[in-house]
């Protein structure tokens, strides 16, 4: 079995953070969403992976590398264009060959891993294997309808779904999908949709099965979603203290502070990370945030939020409820006139209380 990790695409949901970098390495309670999908992988028992690049290919290789440090080893295929689910699947059928192989959205998340349903393909044969999930609002996902534990329709965000069973980036196929995604054109928004092969696939008679995700599945491919991925994460993770404490700070909760970070006359209540030599000086931070490392947080107030690299906020209450980008500086100034005063990229969104 291979793995195909998809990593390129558009990112237009996640704009400014995906002008300047992949949205697949934006940090989930400090670590990449992309290596969470790789560890499941390797997890499951697939050490032969793709990953499809785009225009963040670069990016991607130097921080994956060959996979070795994932117990992997790690192929790039480069995709001119992000032409969709199913043109990944095309162009990567040298890499595949004859394998049968799970296909993961880089920049999806779910726990209790995959090892279940690659064990379940493997020992129930059946041509492909979709994995589900039901959710309250399934219109706005890819939904499937099944009749005896066989998927027969699948139908991209339906005005009336016919069930609440919502199509997970996870997806187990053999290489009879090759045929399926020949097979198919364009849709209305100039992509090959990897569910108009699979729905190809069972118009033709071959059997789809369906495997019902149990933990909780993110895609984090908008601000909300990471931000709420972040929370689940923190959640789950053991307490770590590698950094130091000054004596008149207070650490409340689960408090994770990574090597050579410094908390410094300030009140931090969990779950929180602070990044690698990172430094949070008089200020409060409160639940569910992620400081990645070399941030500065100095007389200010951050709670639900991720910030990432040489971020700089100084005099700053409060921030809640973002996601700020890497060298970002935010200050209070003390000229006159008082006003705001921003040097945004392009599709930023800023709310003033
Ligand atoms: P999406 O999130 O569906 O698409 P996108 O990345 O273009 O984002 P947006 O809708 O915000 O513009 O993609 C799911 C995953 O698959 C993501 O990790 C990017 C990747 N992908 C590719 O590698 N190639 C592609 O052609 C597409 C469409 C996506």
């Amino acid at each position: 079995m291979k793995g195909l990790v998809l990593s390129g695409g558009k990112g237009t949901r996640l704009r400014p953070i995906t002008h300047t970098g992949a949205k697949q390495l934006v940090p989930i309670a400090n670590k990449p969403v992309l290596f969470y999908g790789l560890e499941a992988l390797v997890e499951a028992g697939i050490e032969q992976i793709g990953i499809v690049v785009g225009d963040t290919a670069d990016e991607i290789r130097q921080a994956v590398g060959d996979g070795s440090r994932f117990g992997a080893h790690v192929e790039y295929i480069p995709q001119d264009r992000p032409l969709g689910l199913a043109h990944a699947v095309k162009i990567s059928r040298g890499f595949l060959g004859d394998s049968p192989f799970v296909m993961y959205l880089g920049d999806n998340f779910i726990t209790g891993g995959i090892r279940q349903v690659v064990s379940r393909f493997s020992a129930e044969g059946p041509e492909a294997m979709i994995l589900l999930k039901r959710m309250p609002d399934p219109g706005r996902f890819g939904v499937a309808e099944l009749h005896l534990g066989r998927v027969v329709r699948l139908e991209e965000k339906p005005a009336r779904p016919r069930s609440d069973l919502v199509l997970v980036g996870v997806y187990c196929f053999r290489p009879s999908i090759f045929e399926a995604v020949d097979a198919i054109s364009p849709s209305a928004r100039g992509e090959l949709e990897i569910t108009d092969a699979i729905q190809w696939q069972i118009d033709q008679g071959r059997r789809v099965e369906a495997h019902e995700v149990e933990g909780r599945w993110i895609d984090t491919g908008k601000m909300d979603d990471l931000l709420e991925c972040n929370r689940v994460v923190l959640d789950l993770l053991p307490e770590r203290r590698e950094g130091r404490v000054s004596e008149d700070s207070r650490l409340l909760g689960k408090v994770i502070l990574e090597e050579g970070s410094e908390v410094v006359g300030s009140t931090i209540r969990g779950p929180v990370i602070v990044g690698a030599h990172t430094r949070v000086v008089d200020s409060f931070l409160g639940p569910f945030t992620a400081l990645y490392h070399h941030v500065t947080v100095e007389g200010s107030e951050i709670e639900h939020a991720i910030v990432l690299e040489n971020t700089v906020i100084r005099g700053v209450s409060k921030i809640e409820d973002s996601l700020i980008g890497r060298d970002v500086v935010i200050e209070r100034s003390n000229t006159l006139p008082r006003a705001h005063k921003m040097m945004l990229g392009d599709h930023s969104r800023v709310s003033l209380a």
